[in-house]
């Protein structure tokens, strides 16, 4: 009796939303244990059915599933102050370092992201200059990869990991990290990845093994700032180093923590979109042409306006982004002091709240052929009506969160590519649906099974 009132206590602020029909006492975990790697399709397909707002059960903990942009605005844009970040901070803070903004709330937030040397006005020429010394290390991964695809493909998001990881440690910190700091980062993405996906709350800290494994990855990062205070270099374009002679906020310990945040940041996201490029152009060899010509008309070394001003290499990474964005959803809480109205209905504090970009970045009536690769769809006029973190076209999220490195991963991503297809025929996922193998792993959709080759053209 005591627990059907605290039930009916808890259901009735939500009996007037739409969703899928909750089973006692698991709710709807059922629709996303059957399809576990793939949550945002399962909350995109509530808004197909449900519309706008619905609400769904992890046991007996209700959540709002948003899959519309007027409202999305609201929660992530225009009423910011009544929600706050909940996951993945929980599950990452004993991962990351409280330096990261991504698992801060108010004032901290405030404080590491105006600090973070990404959001720094000189941050342009820190990509700028990093562009021969990233291309040089693409290049010699071009030719293995060649070499390693020649006899049969091989699957393309761990190897870009790889590649991510080094590019990221020469543009952050100057030169590559060893093999054993990069099994240390994956130890502990893991660890991270599992509490982000597991329905209880995380426990406060890593177990030992996994705090003397961030002990070790932070130490290494330490080493590379003690190194740059000893014999500093003022002609190197590295981001510590840019940093410290620009006389950055930030304390030691949290600078050099910031180089290995990048890593979390961009290591699984950035793969998961060029494998998801190039494995669109796969599937559209006209568009992969067309692609082709156009970065074949950049120099060899072009520089970062040539880089920026190619639009076919625009509009066919934008085409990806929205087609298969690799952070499919997100979410947010109402904060845990005050219940707030959304959609009409009024949400009890702590209330969970997910957003989806899936379904909107690939609905009509916005987009037109919304399921069709078409890179061209982004000319006159359609990228400046529909930038990045807007309401239809979200991929790496939207208002005052939106991702700290949306501007270097695109630049990074778009010199990936056109290094590459300047040189190789790059064949993706031939014969595969886009979703082989594809996981869920630290927030990204991760198309693990994908296999690709690369053949140096003549
Ligand atoms: C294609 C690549 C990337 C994608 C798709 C992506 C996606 C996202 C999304 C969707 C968010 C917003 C999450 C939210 O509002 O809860 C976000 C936040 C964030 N991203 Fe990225 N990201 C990418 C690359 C990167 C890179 C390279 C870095 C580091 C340089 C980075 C660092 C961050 C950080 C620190 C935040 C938290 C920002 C804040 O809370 O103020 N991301 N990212």
């Amino acid at each position: 009796m005591l627990f059907e009132k605290i039930f009916a206590r808890t259901v009735a602020p939500f009996a007037g939303l739409p969703g899928p029909k909750p089973l006692f006492p698991i709710g709807n975990l059922l629709d996303f244990l059957g399809k576990s790697t793939r949550p945002w399709e399962v909350m995109a397909s509530y808004g197909e059915r449900f519309g706008s707002m619905s609400v769904m059960w992890m046991l007996n903990q209700p959540a709002i599933v948003l899959n519309d942009a007027r409202l999305i605005t609201e929660v992530l844009c225009t009423r910011t102050k009544d929600f706050y970040k909940d996951e993945p901070c929980g599950a990452l803070i004993p991962v990351l370092t409280r330096s990261s903004p991504n698992i801060n709330n108010g004032a901290e937030w405030t404080r590491t992201r105006t600090q973070s040397p990404l959001t720094q006005p000189w941050i342009g020429e820190w990509r700028r200059a990093q562009m021969p010394a990233l291309r040089s290390v693409l290049r010699r991964w071009g030719e293995r990869m060649a070499s390693v695809t020649d006899r049969e493909a091989v699957p393309l998001q761990n190897e870009l990991q790889r590649i991510t990881f080094d590019c990221f440690s020469v543009a952050t910190m100057g030169s590559e990290l060893s093999d054993a700091a990069y099994a240390d980062f994956m130890s502990l993405a893991s660890q991270g990845s599992k509490r982000m996906l597991t329905p209880r709350r995380p426990s406060p800290d890593l177990n030992s093994r996994g705090q003397e494994t961030r002990k070790r990855f932070l130490r290494v990062l330490r080493d590379r700032y003690d190194a740059a205070v000893a014999s500093p270099r003022p002609a190197s374009f590295d981001l510590l180093s840019m940093a410290m002679r620009q006389n950055t906020l930030l304390p030691p310990d949290e600078l050099s923590a910031e180089m290995g945040n990048v890593f979390y940041g961009g290591c699984f996201s950035v793969p998961s979109t060029i494998v998801s490029t190039l494995y669109l152009l796969t599937q559209h060899p006209n568009e992969s042409q067309k692609l082709k010509a156009a970065v074949l008309q950049l120099d060899d070394d072009c520089d970062l306006e040539a880089l920026n001003d190619c639009k076919p290499l625009d509009y066919a990474l934008r085409e990806a982004m929205r087609l298969l964005p690799a952070v499919p959803m997100f979410g947010r809480r109402v904060l845990p002091t005050a219940a707030t109205e959304v959609g009409g209905c009024l949400l009890p504090p702590n209330t969970s709240i997910w957003l989806v970009n899936w379904l909107l970045q690939r609905s009509g009536p916005h987009w037109d052929r919304p399921l069709d690769f078409l890179p061209d769809r982004w000319g006159g006029g359609v990228a400046e009506a529909n930038p990045l973190g807007s309401e239809y076209f979200f991929p790496e999220g939207r208002g005052p969160r939106i991702c700290l490195g949306a501007e270097y991963s695109i630049f990074y991503m778009k010199l990936v590519l056109a290094t590459l297809l300047r040189r190789w025929d790059v064949e993706c996922g031939q014969g595969q649906p886009y979703d082989a193998d594809q996981k869920f792993f630290f927030g990204v959709r991760m198309p693990m099974g994908l296999r690709a080759r690369l053949r140096r053209r003549a």
